[in-house]
């Protein structure tokens, strides 16, 4: 299939006639991005989805990304164009192991991550993204124990920010992000020392880029630990000639397109997610014409973590 003109034509006409609004996640192909009504990282999508006035959210995302726009809009049509579409964070804890968790921290608040399942969620007092897991966590009393789940590094990025010694961390971690590692990002910070460094908080580099910044290897001022909508905003209004990015690819297409003056480079141009590509041109199309993968969320589960998921959309607005 080739993504020309008359494919987003026809994604267009199929979105109207099924009155579905397109969201993209920031990592997702560039023509998907393209194509969306709106792209954003995991916070301004879920807000989207949940003021949205469609009546079918197509989530052009993984699939904890479409449960969560289903948690939140329980009344609209869901649909992923593929449901294959996972992610080895979401997979790192189930809802037993959070139980197991629980038992063993009575009274303790649990923060987890969006990259998890529903049933993990339904478990949960409080859900956070990359954007806000620092205002979620400072919203509550310091002094009561608190469980961050399930990425260690985002975990850790909280921890230093917030200070916080009762905050418990599970050992999880997203392969993507995680492979993208220090020793890169040392190389190409030193060879473009004049370069901004755009991080996200899951790579297992940021405690690298803090580093280099400690150092005094880079100006503390040049290091950015960021969420996929912060780095865009950040884009718009840096002065830099050069920013070497740690994240997924994907979000390479908006940074470009935010600030085309500016070169963007990646820390590791091999940091693909395979689920994000999953939804392809092709599966998009399929998705609008025959109205699936729909996404399901059973009704218990869904009610016991709506609250959860609606704080996280109110805190950090
Ligand atoms: P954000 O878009 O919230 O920064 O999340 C990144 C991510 O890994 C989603 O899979
Ligand atoms: Fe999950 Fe990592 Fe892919 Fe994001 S990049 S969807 S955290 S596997």
């Amino acid at each position: 299939l080739v993504a020309g003109p008359d494919w987003a034509d026809e994604v267009r006409r199929l979105a109207r006639e099924r009155d579905a609004v397109v969201l993209a996640h920031n990592y997702q192909r560039p023509e998907i991005q393209d194509v969306a009504d709106h792209t954003g990282d995991s916070l301004a999508l879920s807000r989207i989805a949940a003021a949205s006035d469609a009546s079918t959210i197509v989530f052009c995302g993984v699939h904890f990304m479409a449960e969560t726009a289903k948690i939140l809009a329980s009344e609209k049509t869901v649909l992923i164009p593929d449901a294959r579409a996972g992610c080895s964070l979401a997979d790192s804890i189930t809802a037993d192991e959070l139980r197991a968790w629980k038992a063993e921290h009575p009274g303790a608040v649990v923060v987890s991550y969006v990259n998890t399942t529903a049933a993990v969620k339904a478990e949960t007092d409080v859900c956070c993204t990359s954007s806000n897991a620092v205002e979620v966590v400072e919203s509550i009393d310091a002094d009561r124990d608190v469980l961050f789940l399930p990425d260690q590094f985002l975990g850790a990025h909280v921890r230093r920010v917030t200070g916080r010694s009762n905050l418990h961390i599970w050992a999880g971690e997203c392969h993507v992000h995680a492979g993208i590692n220090g020793a890169e990002l040392t190389a190409q910070a030193q060879a473009d020392p004049e370069a901004d460094l755009f991080v996200h908080p899951e790579c297992g580099c940021a405690t690298s880029a803090l580093y280099l910044a400690g150092a005094g290897a880079v100006p503390a001022d040049q290091v950015h630990i960021l969420s996929t909508g912060g780095m865009l905003d950040a884009a718009k209004n840096t002065t830099k000639r050069s920013v070497l990015v740690a994240t997924e690819v994907g979000m390479l297409h908006q940074l470009r397109r935010a600030n085309p003056d500016v070169d963007f480079r990646a820390v590791n141009d091999r940091a693909a997610c395979s689920y994000m590509k999953m939804i392809t041109p092709g599966a998009l199309t399929r998705a609008l014409r025959d109205g699936r993968d729909e996404v399901h969320v059973d009704a218990a589960t869904a009610q016991k973590a709506r609250g959860a998921v609606q704080r996280m959309i109110e805190i950090g607005q």
